[in-house]
């Protein structure tokens, strides 16, 4: 079985192939990070036209990589949400007009489910059941997943995602759009004992976050400084506080569940930061962490593909019906 997967949920056109004996053959991305930058945030409708614009190019680009044509494909995979509505309408209108064009099933992936089986491109996947952290820039939750389509929302954030959190901050800072990487990157030349921002909700039980109080934080303290080594400083706080709640709450998720592994998706699982400080607490538990390779932790198709591939296999179908939802829960 081979699948075309197609992820067009905000501002990133990615298409990929995935073969289920073979994996990975091909996969595509255009970023649409340039266009976007001079609004300091994604404009839902420039998003769509762009979408328009590189999705049929890209999927050619995927077909030609991966020495494939529409006679060997078995399947169209595409993100069906969440996301930016007219965003998805364009890859939910177009791989569900391919596969009625070349007569193949197509079926609507959650995002966040491709997130959370990006880690399944591996050469060596983790097993079920495992715990997985989604951290991207619309969802941080903590996810009990028993098996494909078998997941309990442990967690989740009440206000602002992760990666939300970095690019507002990061907005403060004066770094462009989308600021988590170049926070970080201002983040590694500040001194962590500078300043000390809260891990909120870590002092009561339970297993959801809430980010949007750090970036209050971040203002209050920028007021009161002023040079480049300053703003450094400000920097490291916000993202040790950031790092240091997801690794307390990933820990309790982990005795709460007994699970033996961790999996990390999602935009923000790209943070180095995060990488150590997981890798090392996690193996004191006893338990192992695993993360996508990282071009696959930000939105790509070849999770798209990869889920859509494993919902086939399970033997999932679907009608002509053009899935697209702006809101969707994940269990
Ligand atoms: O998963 P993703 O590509 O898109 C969404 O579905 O949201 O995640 C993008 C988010 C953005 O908020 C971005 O700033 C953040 O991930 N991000 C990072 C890093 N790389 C990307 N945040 C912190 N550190 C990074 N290195
Ligand atoms: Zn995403």
């Amino acid at each position: 079985m081979r699948v075309l997967g197609i992820e067009t949920s905000c501002d990133e056109t990615g298409v990929a192939v995935v073969d289920a004996a073979r994996g990975l053959l091909s996969h595509a991305l255009y970023s649409q990070v340039a266009l976007h930058a001079e609004y300091g945030g994604v404009v839902p409708e420039l998003a769509s036209r762009d979408h328009i614009r590189k999705l049929l190019p890209l999927i050619r680009q995927a077909l030609d990589e991966a020495g494939t044509g529409p006679s060997d494909i078995s399947g169209i995979a595409y993100t069906a949400g969440p996301g930016l509505l007219g965003a998805l309408l364009v890859g939910a209108g177009v791989a569900r007009s391919l596969a009625w064009a070349w007569g193949l099933p197509a079926v609507g992936v959650h995002h966040m489910e491709g997130h959370l089986l990006a880690p399944m491109l591996d050469a060596d996947p983790p097993a079920y059941p495992f715990v997985a952290l989604l951290v991207s820039g619309g969802h941080t939750m903590l996810v009990d997943v028993q098996g494909l389509g078998r997941y309990r929302i442990l967690g989740e954030s009440l206000d602002d995602a992760a990666g939300e959190a970095f690019d507002k901050t990061a907005k403060l800072l004066g770094l462009g759009y989308p600021g988590g990487p170049a926070l970080a990157a201002l983040a590694g030349q500040g001194d962590p004992q500078r300043f000390h921002f809260p891990r909120p909700m870590t002092d009561r039980p339970g297993l959801d976050f809430s980010f949007s109080g750090l970036k209050t934080r971040a203002l209050i303290t920028l007021r009161e400084v002023e040079t480049d080594q300053d703003r450094a400083d400000v920097a490291r706080a916000f993202e040790e506080a950031v790092v240091d709640t997801l690794v307390i709450k990933c820990l309790r998720a982990i005795r709460e569940t007994g699970a033996a592994r961790l999996v990390v998706a999602g935009g923000v699982g790209a943070n180095r930061r995060l990488r150590e400080r997981l890798r090392e607490a996690v193996q004191a538990e006893g338990a192992s962490v695993h993360y996508p390779a990282l071009e696959f932790c930000t939105d790509n198709g070849a999770m798209i593909a990869l889920a859509g591939l494993l919902r086939l296999q399970a033997g999932e179908s679907e009608d002509l019906t053009i899935r697209a939802r702006a809101r969707w829960g994940l269990s």
